[in-house]
């Protein structure tokens, strides 16, 4: 059963694609998001390389925008696997593309294979690289669940890529979190940003604050996302007072066996019914 959909890049800012494919729909009362980035032109980066099992569809969108011989970088944000899942792929098509991450990626991924080393440039926290046209600078995001995590600020467009930072679930595909009711949104965010990082609870409020104040400082034009429609104007600064917080929130609610069984309920129930 296909639990994944491909829904059409999104134009973000000149040159600059979300490439999205949305899981769970219609599973559950939400969705959520598994994005990749994209910067075109003659110098083209790619900005995670999205999930293995929505290869067909992810290289699709990705090689529909850009031709693999003017990709020059793919920076990897860390080393999850909804965000490494083509990477292999994309070096094999992609000849020109150096791979843009840092060292502690590069050793936990030695577990499944080891990156080539001489098409690695390590970029690590506050470091810039530039492609033709732009400068590219790392920052760490505000909430993250790999130590390997880097986000990434175009500095010609404003678009700061915040990996899984900034997401939130959705009841169906949403561009736009204007679109979601309020408190749905509110809920969902705290949620899932408390998930992606279960240390909340041992932040010193002041001291988060100043990592809050480094991303807030940045100016991002918009925030895209793994696992979120990307979020522009006010609704950066919103965001950032939600994150804010998290050091006097508890550890977010998590799924348990009887919400297990249900789904397993929905995946089982249309195949009963087409027996009978
Ligand atoms: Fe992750
Ligand atoms: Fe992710």
């Amino acid at each position: 059963m296909k639990v994944n959909r491909r829904c059409q890049p999104e134009l973000v800012a000149p040159d600059t694609y979300v490439i999205r494919q949305l899981f769970g729909e219609g599973l559950g009362p939400a969705a959520v998001y598994v994005n990749s980035m994209l910067i075109a032109g003659p110098e083209a980066v790619i900005v995670d390389t999205g999930p293995a099992v929505a290869r067909d569809d992810w290289m699709a969108d990705v090689f529909s925008i850009v031709d693999p011989g003017d990709v020059r970088y793919v920076f990897l944000s860390h080393d999850d696997t909804d965000h490494v899942g083509n990477l292999r792929e994309v070096l094999d098509l992609c000849p020109r593309a150096t791979l843009v991450t840092n060292m502690f990626t590069v050793e936990r991924m030695a577990a499944d294979y080891l990156l080539p080393l001489d098409r690695v440039l390590v970029v690590n926290d506050g470091d810039r690289f530039s492609v033709a046209d732009r400068d590219l600078l790392a920052v760490v995001p505000p909430t993250f669940d790999s130590p390997t995590t880097r986000g990434l600020l175009d500095t010609r467009t404003g678009v700061y890529w915040g990996v899984d930072s900034f997401g939130t679930p959705v009841p169906t595909e949403v561009t736009d979190v204007a679109e979601l009711p309020p408190d749905f949104y509110q809920a969902g965010f705290l949620q899932m940003n408390r998930m992606l990082s279960p240390w909340h609870r041992w932040l010193d409020s002041s001291r988060y604050g100043s990592h809050l104040d480094r991303v807030r400082s940045l100016g991002a034009a918009v925030v895209a996302n793994a696992h979120g429609p990307a979020l522009r104007g006010d609704q950066i600064g919103t965001a950032l007072d939600m994150l804010a917080q998290l050091p006097d929130m508890p550890a977010a609610p998590l799924p348990g066996q009887a919400q297990l069984e249900a789904l397993i309920a929905q995946f089982t129930a249309p195949a009963q019914t087409a027996a009978a």
